[in-house]
């Protein structure tokens, strides 16, 4: 199984459609694939209050707890965010800082734990897409998505991360990224039918 997190709250825009093309191309491949669109979801940010330290569970109880446990029993989760102010979505951390009572289940309980064994074949992608060709544009996105695959026992491996949108006029002018989306999502599914652990992880 195959789940997409769209966190821009653009619908259609640039990386949606990247995400489109990755989940195509994993679906082509023989994955079964869902994307949600974290926009259209309800959910108030964390509170900070820590109730979690002790019971391992959010006192919320809204669209995200029922969505985390869907993502720990996915083989691949594939998120996106376009860059906004260099940083990712409102939508998508506020999702990701939810995940809280994971880290506290995984890391501080021991009550879920995800062997190492296990976390080589999930697979975690990030796609982004950004307005100006900047070299650091990407840097502050990778530290959040590496401690949130870590939190949920993926690997996180190489995506697709697009720049100079503003250039392109979009994400159908840019020469490669739709075809890298949709390559590295056939390859994803393929690699988790025969077993392979990903090779090409995320150095970032
Ligand atoms: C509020 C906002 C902030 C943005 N900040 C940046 C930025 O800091 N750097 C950048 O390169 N592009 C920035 N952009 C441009 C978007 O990253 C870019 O247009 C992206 O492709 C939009 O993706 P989407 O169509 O999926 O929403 C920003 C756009 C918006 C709306």
């Amino acid at each position: 199984m195959v789940i997409g997190l769209s966190g821009s709250p653009r619908r259609r825009g640039n990386t949606e459609q990247l995400l489109d093309r990755f989940l195509a191309g994993a679906s082509d491949a023989g994955g079964i694939v869902e994307k949600i669109i974290l926009s259209e979801l309800k959910y108030p940010s964390c509170k900070g209050c820590n109730a979690c330290h002790k019971t391992g569970s959010c006192i919320m109880d809204d669209d995200v707890n029922g969505l985390y446990d869907k993502l720990l029993a996915a083989d691949c989760v594939v998120v996106s965010s376009p860059i906004y102010t260099m940083g990712i979505t409102t939508e998508l951390k506020s999702f990701i800082d939810r995940a809280h009572y994971l880290w506290v289940r995984f890391f501080v309980l021991g009550s879920h734990i995800i062997s190492q064994e296990e976390k080589k074949v999930r697979r975690g992608y990030f796609l982004s897409t950004a307005g100006m060709d900047q070299d650091d544009v990407f840097d502050t996105a990778f530290p959040m998505m590496k401690a949130f695959f870590n939190i949920l026992g993926f690997t996180h491996c190489a995506g697709v991360q697009a720049g100079n949108m503003d250039e392109y006029g979009g994400i159908t002018g840019h020469p490669t990224a739709l075809e890298n989306a949709y390559q590295t999502g056939t390859l994803a599914v393929k690699e988790i039918l025969s077993g392979y652990p990903c090779l090409e992880q995320e150095k970032r």
